[in-house]
């Protein structure tokens, strides 16, 4: 994101962002998991599910990531950010789990994607170590954090999508906003702002999207193709609008991304929080539509 100096030292000074655990249901209707999102199109409806297969598995990473470095944290108010990281992730983890549950009987290769992930998860864990596990978790945790900002900035993105799926992902989106810092300063706590941290960091994130990007996108060609619509060109035409055309969820971040590759970058130098403010009239939305 093209910030000023001057918007990023702004962004920096404002007292922290506090996530907050929130225990929420969503109550998903299982026979609309192909297409739940339909003025976006079965394509784009299989690349979100498709992109949900790597959440729980990836938040359960996250959360072992930072927890490994918890105890270095002397900070009591990034202690407490922590354990509230942690507290929503794990609720992301659990809802998402209930999404794929109904994705694995709609697409039976979803299970063996997400068998995947896992696999690939844990021999990270194993042969990279804590420190490249934490790093990638900070990259990781920056896609989410963009990814949220689209679903946040442009309400294109979930207009006219069934109510329960589409409060799933606004819900996740405000919480990655909320806490989309919290992994990145545990990372300046206990591994520092050095050239050996940057250069830490910039090799996660490179791995981070090569590995991301190396799976996400035979998954979801498989999965369209089990959906039987690889040949719907309608429907590709929907997915690229709303992936890189005019809605654009993925364009609109593109250089956002690069951003994280700054030495003195941090999450809050792009300053979203007035999102955050849409998070009680979004809860009393969501208590009617769950009632
Ligand atoms: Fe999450
Ligand atoms: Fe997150």
């Amino acid at each position: 994101m093209a910030t000023t100096l001057t918007s990023a030292l702004q962004a920096r000074l404002q007292p922290m962002v506090m996530p907050v655990r929130r225990d929420l249901r969503f109550k998903l209707p299982a026979d609309r998991i192909g297409d739940w999102h339909e003025p976006a199109g079965p394509i784009f409806t299989a690349f979100l599910n498709t992109f949900s297969l790597f959440l729980p598995i990836g938040e359960r990473f996250f959360i072992d990531s930072v927890r490994s470095y918890r105890d270095r944290i002397t900070d009591p108010e990034l202690k407490q950010a922590i354990t509230a990281f942690i507290g929503q992730e794990a609720m992301h983890g659990r809802e998402h789990e209930e999404l794929n549950e109904i994705l694995f009987a709609h697409v039976p290769v979803a299970g063996r994607i997400e068998r995947f992930v896992k696999g690939t998860l844990d021999s990270v864990r194993k042969y990279l170590g804590d420190e490249l596990s934490l790093s990638g978790t900070i990259a990781l945790e920056h896609f989410t954090g963009l990814l949220a900002d689209s679903v946040l900035r442009d309400p294109r993105l979930v207009e006219g999508a069934e109510p329960h799926y589409a409060a799933l992902w606004k819900w996740h989106a405000l919480e990655e906003t909320e806490h989309k810092a919290v992994a990145y300063d545990t990372w300046e706590a206990a591994i520092g702002r050095g050239p050996r941290a940057y250069a830490s960091r910039a090799l996660g994130m490179t791995l981070a999207t090569m590995i991301f990007w190396g799976i996400m996108v035979p998954s979801f060609l498989m999965v369209v193709r089990n959906e039987g619509k690889l040949a719907d060109s309608d429907a590709w035409r929907k997915f690229f609008r709303y992936i890189m055309g005019d809605i654009g969820m993925l364009r609109v971040q593109l250089v956002n991304y690069f951003d994280y590759y700054r030495p003195d970058f941090h999450p809050w130098d792009h300053d979203n929080r007035e999102y955050l403010k849409k998070i009680d009239e979004f809860l009393a939305e969501q208590e009617k539509l769950v009632a």
